[in-house]
């Protein structure tokens, strides 16, 4: 299912600049949040149903030390933050836009599948507004300890299913369908919609100067769909007068869209060769073959936009490239040394820079952002594991992964407890 706009009985913005007259009157909730201040593009629901809790106040920053290391000039790297929404994620752009849907067709009660995101956004809206009873459904030792706290923390009533993600998510679609539960994942179109606002926010953050390059990591491709959906209605609108690239990142243990792209599928005009997925999941199923990286947000095989996101691919001249947890985990902990940090996951789209950029097909001076999807805090064992290799239960955990070195690894100094020794510890390792 699709949201599509009947723009001509609508009302939509004329110019982009027009939204941020909104900002000005951020009293009112609507024109606080980073969503519904764009409500004219997403038109769907009357404002007096709009569930808001202050979401996408997220930031665009320019990170030349990021920069350097993905091979790109100075000034020419802007990091989305996306951490910095309530529950930590991009998903409270889409969670916001689906529960504020839930709220129009007085749905009682709500539930996803989740790798943890949706679960703990999901969350946060229920417990928040008091409006819906929430059922999470999580696969088993496949979720960052910060994202299992918070829906627990929350309250959602948290189903931890035998399985992984793909399991949850084929059983949550028929729950839902069975027991007249709002399904709350990103085959929910309005999801979709909120999440466009993420590329709204960040082409007002460059004053409305479209950049060559938007990469974004790739699991379920609800990003990915909404990022296209967005630019091909500002086109359509005539807001902007270009589409940037799109380049979508899958962790290479968690990697259909690279590999049925790789294979020739494509969009094909809104028929994608249908046969040649289903060959794909067949031959998946019969290797027993289960999505596995360190990224856990996007340990995914089945992913439920895969047709969108195609689409997607179709209407930015978009790519698809895969990453492995080394190139993601350095990526990362150069991204948390060179800013507000992110989860493993958001860190393949800096990942995915890198390697664009090392092949050629980003040149050094295109403008690049590069979406962080997640906290840092959401997935502390993992940060931790990295910058303490010394440890062997840390070389344990990420050796499983193949990853084998730590060349970013800023490991904690063991001191005696005694200020000389403490002094000359400083001494030791003080730049100036
Ligand atoms: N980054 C993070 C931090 C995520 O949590 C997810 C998805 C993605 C990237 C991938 O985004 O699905 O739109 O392609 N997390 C989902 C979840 C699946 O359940 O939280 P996508």
């Amino acid at each position: 299912m699709d949201v599509s706009y009947d723009w001509n009985r609508l009302t939509p913005p004329k110019s982009l600049r027009e939204i941020e007259a909104r900002w000005s009157n951020r009293l009112n909730p609507l024109d606080f949040s980073g969503v519904w201040r764009f409500r004219n593009l997403l038109p769907f629901a009357p404002d007096d149903k709009v569930i808001t809790i202050g979401e996408g106040q997220t930031l665009l920053n320019c990170a030349d030390g990021v920069a350097k290391y993905a091979g790109l000039n100075a000034g020419s790297l802007f990091l989305q933050y996306e951490g910095l929404n309530p529950s930590g994620s991009f998903k409270d752009n889409g969670m916001t836009a689906a529960i504020t849907h839930a709220n129009m067709v007085g749905a009682k009660a709500a539930a996803c599948a989740s790798t943890g995101n949706t679960s703990a956004s999901l969350a946060i809206y229920a417990s928040a507004t008091q409006q819906f009873q929430v059922f999470v459904f999580v696969g088993s030792g496949k979720i960052a300890y910060g994202k299992l706290s918070q829906a627990l923390d929350y309250g959602a009533k948290t189903l931890q299913l035998l399985g992984d993600f793909d399991d949850a998510m084929a059983q949550v679609l028929q729950v839902c369908a069975k027991s007249k539960i709002y399904l709350c994942n990103s085959v929910n179109p309005f999801r979709l919609e909120g999440q466009k606002t993420i590329i709204f926010r960040i082409l007002e953050a460059l004053r409305w100067e479209v950049p060559d390059w938007i990469v974004v990591p790739g699991g379920n491709l609800g990003n990915s769909s909404a990022f296209g959906k967005a630019l091909s209605e500002l086109k359509q609108l005539g807001l902007i007068d270009r589409i940037p690239r799109l380049a979508i990142i899958n962790a290479a243990g968690a990697n259909t869209l690279h590999r049925l792209t790789a294979e020739g599928l494509c969009w094909n005009n809104g028929r994608p060769d249908k046969e040649l997925i289903a060959r794909f999941y067949a031959q998946m199923d019969a290797e027993k073959r289960k999505a596995d990286t360190l990224a856990t947000a996007i340990q995914i095989n089945r992913p439920v936009n895969l047709h969108k996101a195609l689409r997607a691919l179709d209407a930015t001249d978009g790519i698809v490239r895969e990453v492995s947890d080394q190139q993601i985990l350095d990526a990362k902990a150069q991204i948390g040394a060179g800013g507000f940090g992110c989860e493993p996951a958001s860190a393949a789209s800096v990942a995915g820079a890198k390697l664009l950029r090392a092949e050629g097909v980003i040149a050094p001076s295109d403008r690049v952002v590069c979406i962080l999807t997640g906290h840092q805090l959401k997935d502390p064992n993992l940060t931790v594991a990295y910058h303490t290799p010394a440890k062997q239960e840390s070389r344990d955990l990420l050796a499983a992964a193949h990853v084998t070195e730590m060349p970013f690894a800023n490991q904690p100094i063991v001191v005696e407890n005694q200020l000389d020794a403490i002094l000359s510890a400083i001494d030791a390792v003080k730049c100036n």
